[in-house]
C-alpha cells in the first residue's frame, strides 16, 4: 500500500505511465469521493491517483467533495499528497505552461465543506496553518524541478477562488493589491482539510492562462488546452524523477 497520493486536476485527469493494479471504490462518512481511486506504479514507486474533477472531468470545483476525498485518502494509509492543478498567472512570472509551487494561501471560497471539525467535538479544534503547505514535500519537488532545469516557480501566494466562472479584471487586480500572485479554484478547501487530517501536502500548480486583465483580450479555451499540455508534460517530467527519489 503506497502512503503516497497525486490528486490530478483539469488537464491532469489520468496519469499516463501509471501501471494499473487496481481501482478502488470508496464510501465516506462524508459522501462519495470525485473518482476511484488508481492504485499503481508510476516509475517504480506505488502511488495512488485520484481525479478531482471526476473520472469524465464532470465535477466543477465548487462542488468536488474535498472532505471525502482527503478522509479516504487518509483511511486508506496515504500520508504524502502532491495536488496538481491548474491556475491563473498573476505575477509577471508566473507563465502559462510553467509549474509553480506556491507557498501561502489566501481564500476566498465560501459555501464549501472546509473543516472536519464540526460536529460531535470534545472540544473546539484550531489547526496551525501559518504555513499550508508541507515544506519538505515542496523543498523535495523544487530541488527536482532546479535539477531538471524546469524553470519552475519557487513561491508565490495562491488565490483560491469560487469560480466556476473566471475572474473580472478588477477581481484580478484586487487578488493583486492583496497579494496573490497566481489564481485557482481548487487549492481551498482541500489544504486545510489535509492539515486537519495531519497530511503532509503541497500543490504543483500549471500555470493555464494569464489572469483576466493579464494577457491580451478574453481568455480563450483553446489557448487554456495547449497551455495545460504543455505544464502537465513538465508535470510528468518531474514526477518521473522526484518520485523514486522520495
Ligand atoms: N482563475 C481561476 N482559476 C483558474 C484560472 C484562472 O484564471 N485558470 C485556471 N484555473
Amino acid at each position: 500500500m503506497s502512503d503516497l497520493a497525486i490528486i490530478g486536476g483539469t488537464g491532469l485527469t489520468t496519469l499516463n505511465g501509471l501501471n494499473i493494479a487496481r481501482r478502488e471504490m470508496r464510501r465516506t462518512p462524508y459522501g462519495e469521493p470525485s473518482a476511484p481511486f488508481i492504485h499503481g506504479d508510476f516509475c517504480g514507486t506505488e502511488v495512488v491517483f485520484l481525479a478531482r474533477h471526476g473520472s469524465g472531468h464532470t465535477i466543477p470545483p465548487h462542488r468536488v467533495n474535498y472532505q471525502a476525498n482527503l478522509w479516504a485518502l487518509q483511511d486508506m494509509g496515504v500520508r504524502r499528497v502532491i495536488a496538481v492543478a491548474a491556475v491563473g498567472g498573476i505575477r509577471a512570472d508566473m507563465v502559462p505552461g510553467r509549474i509553480a509551487f506556491p507557498d501561502q494561501i489566501i481564500d476566498y471560497t465560501y459555501g464549501r465543506a472546509q473543516t472536519f471539525f464540526e460536529d460531535d467535538l470534545s472540544n473546539v479544534t484550531h489547526i496551525d496553518f501559518t504555513e499550508p503547505y508541507c515544506g519538505e514535500l515542496r523543498g523535495h519537488l523544487i530541488q527536482v524541478a532546479r535539477d531538471l532545469d524546469l524553470q519552475a516557480v519557487e513561491d508565490g501566494t495562491y488565490g483560491a477562488t469560487q469560480g466556476p466562472r473566471l475572474e473580472t479584471a478588477a477581481e484580478i487586480n484586487r487578488l493583486e493589491r492583496d497579494g496573490c500572485d497566481l489564481v485557482g479554484m481548487t487549492g481551498m478547501p482541500e489544504a486545510a482539510l489535509a492539515r486537519e487530517l495531519g497530511l503532509c501536502y503541497c500543490a504543483c500548480s500549471v500555470v493555464a492562462n494569464w489572469a483576466a486583465g493579464r494577457g491580451t483580450g478574453p481568455i480563450s479555451l483553446e489557448s487554456i488546452d495547449a497551455n495545460l499540455k504543455n505544464g502537465m508534460a513538465r508535470v510528468r517530467t518531474l514526477l518521473e524523477r522526484a518520485l523514486p527519489a522520495m
